[in-house]
């Protein structure tokens, strides 16, 4: 029996794989198309054909999905394969529907007819849409009212998957998580490109006035909380995630400028994102009761540690941005796999 970890070569894929690996004893299978956001230099060290394997395609492809969950005998789907950008889903929406929802589609059929026992679905606070100042945090109950194209093709997927709970009584769970940040994360979200340009001494862009929140969550904690929801969680049920991170973007990028000793000169205001969400919170006390989860890093520490993270791998950051991080699937594993 395995565990399906679909969009495992990604920022949050990739950790929950090594996680896994390190943690338990199934068999792991990565199912990946490796869009631009995929990059198995993410699982370097992973993937050896046997304990890790790892299969190329598109959840949008059903016989390709059939195949790999007889393949490896799929006993547990954990569905993180999405397409992930706020700012992408703007400048392109249709992508987001393909993959966020007809793959979500996809998945769930071909997990109810290969009788999969789990299916966890890795979604967003952002289905949630936005928060005043002094609004209470997003519980499991809060109304779905999601303000981008992406955000709305989550809400679509999770309805999707609430769907096959009591129609099918397919055996899933869906997860919400806030912002996540740590190792591997791809430079086009907040933290990692601020980090990487304070290093380089290059602008920081800051949308608008700098002034939305997000509820900062580390990578590790949000991996084990899915691994707890998997192992633990009711069938049907919503699990909030998140770090009790709430913090202004202005401070993150300020704190980011502190820790690596640039100039705050090198904010720079840039036009807002349109509909950008003013603040996220996620009251996780539902998970932290139901899963017996609590979470490990606050912000600041766990900003010092990516800062280092991203000191450290200068190599995995020059291969992201200049693209050749595409080329290592060809040249590692093309013929081994
Ligand atoms: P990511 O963009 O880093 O990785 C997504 C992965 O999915 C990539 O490896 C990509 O190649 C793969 N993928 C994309 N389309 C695919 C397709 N059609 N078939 C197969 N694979 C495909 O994303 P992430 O940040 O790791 O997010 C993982 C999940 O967590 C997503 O479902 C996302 O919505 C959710 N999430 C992320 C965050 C966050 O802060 N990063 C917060 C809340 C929820
Ligand atoms: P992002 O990492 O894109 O995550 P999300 O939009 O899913 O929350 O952005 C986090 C916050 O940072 C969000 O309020 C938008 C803002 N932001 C900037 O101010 N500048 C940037 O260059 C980026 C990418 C994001």
């Amino acid at each position: 029996m395995s565990i399906l970890v679909t969009g495992g070569a990604g920022f949050i894929g990739s950790n929950l794989v090594r996680r896994l690996l390190a943690q338990r004893s199934e068999t792991v299978v990565v199912l990946d198309a490796l869009t631009y956001a995929g990059n198995l230099e993410n699982l370097a060290g992973c993937v050896d054909g046997e304990r890790c394997r790892f299969v190329k395609g598109s959840i949008t492809d059903r016989t390709l999905v059939d195949a790999t969950l007889v393949d490896h005998q799929v006993d547990v789907i954990l569905h993180l394969a999405a397409e992930s950008h706020v700012d992408r889903s703007i400048a392109s929406a249709a992508p987001f529907i393909d993959t966020n929802v007809t793959g979500t589609l996809v998945m769930l059929e071909a997990a109810r007819a290969h009788g999969v026992r789990r299916f966890v679905h890795v979604s967003t606070d952002e289905v949630y849409g936005s928060l005043g100042p002094n609004d209470a945090p997003f519980t499991e109950r809060s109304p779905l009212d999601p303000s981008s194209p992406y955000s709305a093709s989550k809400a679509a997927s999770d309805h999707l998957v609430a769907a096959f709970v009591r129609t099918y009584r397919l055996d899933a769970v869906i997860t919400r998580c806030s912002n996540n940040y740590g190792p591997f994360q791809f430079p086009e979200k907040f933290i990692p490109l601020m980090i990487l340009n304070a290093l380089e001494g290059r602008p920081l862009p800051i949308y608008g006035d700098g002034q939305q929140v997000r509820d900062w969550l580390h990578v590790d904690d949000h991996c084990d909380a899915l691994i707890l929801a998997m192992d633990r969680g009711a069938g049907g049920q919503v699990y909030n995630i998140g770090g009790f991170g709430e913090r202004r973007n202005l401070d993150i990028a300020r704190a980011i400028l502190h820790q690596v000793g640039a100039s705050e000169d090198l904010l720079t205001h840039v036009s807002d994102r349109p509909g950008h969400d003013r603040r996220y919170a996620i009251d996780p006390s539902k998970t932290q009761a139901d899963l017996g989860w609590a979470p490990q890093w606050d912000v600041e520490r766990g900003l010092v540690a990516t800062i280092d993270w991203y000191r450290q791998h200068s190599d995995w950051c020059d291969h992201v941005r200049s693209g050749e991080y595409r080329e290592y699937y060809q040249r590692h594993y093309h013929t081994t796999l």
